[in-house]
């Protein structure tokens, strides 16, 4: 019979997802001032697994409190805060779902705010309105150091209670960043040829292997694409994605893009063949699942029950991917499975200034800039609150999410600094 979203999934560690609907990602910016979970990730956590989805994969977790993806971000390099991880690893596995960490390191994309000198494969600085520092070029020992890191947060995350982890290595960040050759100009074993790009994430892999066990889910979150002049390609990922087969990977997400190019968020003008398609990167999907030959996790845009469904029935996918639904209505899974619904809420198209030059595909960087900004404070916003019990808030602007949101960053960062300061 054919999967629908109803049905559970085995992986190839043995783990069993309930059903195949998987929250993805989304940084939360609710840790402490020293990077601990706090009671509202538990309230927030706690809310989306009463909701039904089987897999909740956290926002990104650092495995290096020097170099953060934003302020608020949760860090996890020693047991310190050991109780309060469990605690929240109990709530978000409530509802007998799966709960993974996704660990990630930002590499070049950490804010000047954060570390004027982040670290990347080579020393190539991003293009943003000034945001982000040049970084320095990795040494052979700042990688073995990441490697490292990443093994040991893996390690500490399974002590904790969470379900599995995912290691990020989309999007631009540290992993990507190996990957591209427009960010990696590397000439030794870490560079160059794409065996050479990709030996940071297989030998990260083999790494938490090693920590976790044969047992323990490991997952990888993978550009389809770029989307960058002589960025990471479609071929090049089809061949990654066969090496990630090869290493033990037991689920492979797949998404898109960088921090210059947005696509994952879909706020760039779309092509007309995959507008038809609702799910963005569903046309890349066969080429990889066929290359992976592992259970493959397809993110980005999946909004209705029947584009759900036929790409499960079709082979497309095994795992459903949904990002920003949650923060709108969190327990979308629960009635999408009981027939309720047939699709999720769609806000994303609401949450740009405007048409034209105004438009997500706005000639002009700033604007570009101000809605994206904007339209991620917006879903920050709703997280927020459903982290204090508060019901989702459709009425705020993205002009005013921008704001805001600007302004929590710095104040996250600042707040960070100054406890640090107090020692
Ligand atoms: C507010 C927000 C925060 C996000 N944070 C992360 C993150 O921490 N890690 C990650 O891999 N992707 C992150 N993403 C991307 C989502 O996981 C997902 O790939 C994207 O939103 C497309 O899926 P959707 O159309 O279902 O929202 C984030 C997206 C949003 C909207």
């Amino acid at each position: 019979m054919d999967a629908t979203i109803a049905s559970p999934l085995t992986l190839p560690c043995g783990a069993v997802l309930p059903n195949r609907i998987a929250k993805a990602a989304m940084t939360e910016g609710l840790a402490d001032s020293r990077d601990n979970p706090t009671p509202e990730l538990n309230t927030l956590y706690r809310t989306w697994s009463e909701g039904g989805a089987g897999l909740l994969i956290t926002g990104n977790v650092m495995v290096d409190r020097r170099y953060l993806e934003r302020g608020g971000n949760v860090v996890l390099e020693d047991d310190q805060a050991m109780s309060r991880l469990s605690t929240w690893a109990e709530a978000g596995t409530k509802a007998g779902n799966h709960l993974w960490m996704q660990i990630n390191h930002p590499g070049r994309q950490c804010s000047r705010l954060v570390n004027s000198e982040p670290l990347s494969p080579s020393d190539i600085q991003l293009e943003l309105v000034g945001n982000f520092a040049r970084p320095r070029a990795m040494s052979e020992d700042d990688i073995q150091d990441a490697i490292r890191r990443f093994a040991r947060t893996a390690e500490l995350a399974k002590t904790a209670g969470f379900t599995g982890v995912q290691i990020h290595s989309a999007h631009g960040y540290l992993g990507s960043q190996f990957l591209s050759p427009v960010t990696n100009k590397r000439e030794d074993r870490w560079g160059g040829s794409l065996e050479n790009r990709a030996r940071f994430l297989l030998t990260t892999i083999a790494a938490v292997r090693e920590k976790v066990g044969p047992e323990f889910p490991i997952g990888v979150k993978l550009n389809s694409a770029d989307f960058q002049k002589g960025g990471f390609t479609l071929e090049e990922c089809v061949t990654v994605s066969g090496w990630l087969g090869e290493a033990g990977v037991d689920l492979l997400e797949i998404s898109g893009g960088t921090y210059e190019n947005l696509v994952f968020m879909d706020t760039e003008a779309k092509r007309e063949s995959t507008r038809k398609r609702e799910a963005f990167f569903l046309e890349y999907a066969e080429a990889i699942s066929n290359a992976a030959k592992i259970p493959v996790m397809i993110t980005g845009g999946f909004r209705s029950l029947t584009t759900m469904n036929d790409a499960l029935a079709e082979g497309a996918t095994d795992v459903i991917g949904i990002a920003r639904p949650f923060c709108v209505m969190p327990d979308f899974p629960n009635k999408l499975i009981s027939g309720d619904i047939n699709e999720v809420p769609v806000d994303e198209h609401d949450l740009v200034l405007g048409q034209g030059k105004w438009s997500p595909g706005s000639p002009y960087k700033a604007i570009r800039a101000i809605n994206n900004q904007g339209q991620a404070g917006w879903y920050y916003h709703q997280m927020i609150r459903l982290s204090r019990h508060q019901q989702p808030d459709r009425n705020p602007g993205v002009l005013r999410t921008f704001c805001a949101q600007m302004l929590n960053d710095w104040r996250l960062v600042l707040r960070r600094k100054v406890r640090q300061a107090r020692g």
